[in-house]
């Protein structure tokens, strides 16, 4: 049970102060009753506003089918961005709605978002063993030594040092595209392995994120999932 003017601003409907004006006009109904005070504990779920459910009251999760393009940033000084595709309330909601992990610019494919920290955390971090992959096509094709460098681990310039990527798994697919299957997200990782091992990659294309898939979501939609 959530007071409701504390509800209806964390999941970016309006102020606390505005909630009451929405009692007042008779626009918030609990179950089938008119709410008056917004102050009252409320359970989210029985919650209309508008004779509509609220929207993810008890937490969201999203997959983005993420074109090439717009950058994951919330800055809109970087250009445009991933989160111009979903509602605009959501960048009202607190905790804040985020991408779990990036793509660059000019990749496209599944991007998750959550308004779940513990989630982003889960998903992101090497230790819990969560699979990306991405379907790349390449300047050539790709070789078994290729594929056999990937499973060593790759040498990775960063800044002064060098970092070893995890193994990985790449899979020649003809046509000079390859399958890549990754448990790490690293800056521009799948880009600067092949580039480690002598290839450019032309197009990048995430297809997978643990146990989600993008499957036939259009480009430029997103849908929502169910929360693990
Ligand atoms: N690897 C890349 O090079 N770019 C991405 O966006 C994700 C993985």
């Amino acid at each position: 049970m959530r007071r409701l003017d504390q509800l209806l601003s964390s999941l970016g409907y309006c102020s606390r102060k505005e909630a009451q004006a929405l009692c007042d006009e008779g626009r918030v109904l609990v179950g089938s009753e008119v709410l008056d005070d917004a102050s009252r504990r409320v359970d989210p779920d029985q919650v209309k506003l508008d004779d509509e459910p609220l929207e993810f009251p008890n937490g969201l999760l999203v997959m983005l089918h993420k074109p090439v393009g717009l950058v994951c940033s919330h800055d809109e000084k970087e250009g445009p961005r991933v989160y111009d595709l979903l509602p605009e309330r959501w960048q009202q909601r607190d905790p804040k709605v985020t991408s779990i992990g990036r793509l660059d610019k000019d990749t496209s494919g599944l991007l998750l978002f959550t308004d779940q920290g513990a989630l982003v955390q889960r998903l992101t971090s090497p230790r819990h063993h969560v699979d990306k992959v991405y379907l790349a096509t390449l300047d050539r094709e790709a070789t078994p030594e290729m594929s056999e460098a990937f499973a060593r681990g790759l040498e990775l310039v960063e800044g002064n040092e060098r970092v070893k990527t995890l193994p990985a798994v790449l899979k020649p697919l003809g046509d000079r595209r390859a399958e890549v299957t990754l448990r790490e997200g690293k800056y521009h990782q799948v880009r600067r392995m092949f580039t480690a091992v002598g290839a450019q990659v032309t197009s990048l294309e995430r297809t997978r994120f643990g146990e989600w898939s993008l499957g036939d979501l259009p480009a430029g939609e997103w849908r929502a999932i169910p929360l693990p």
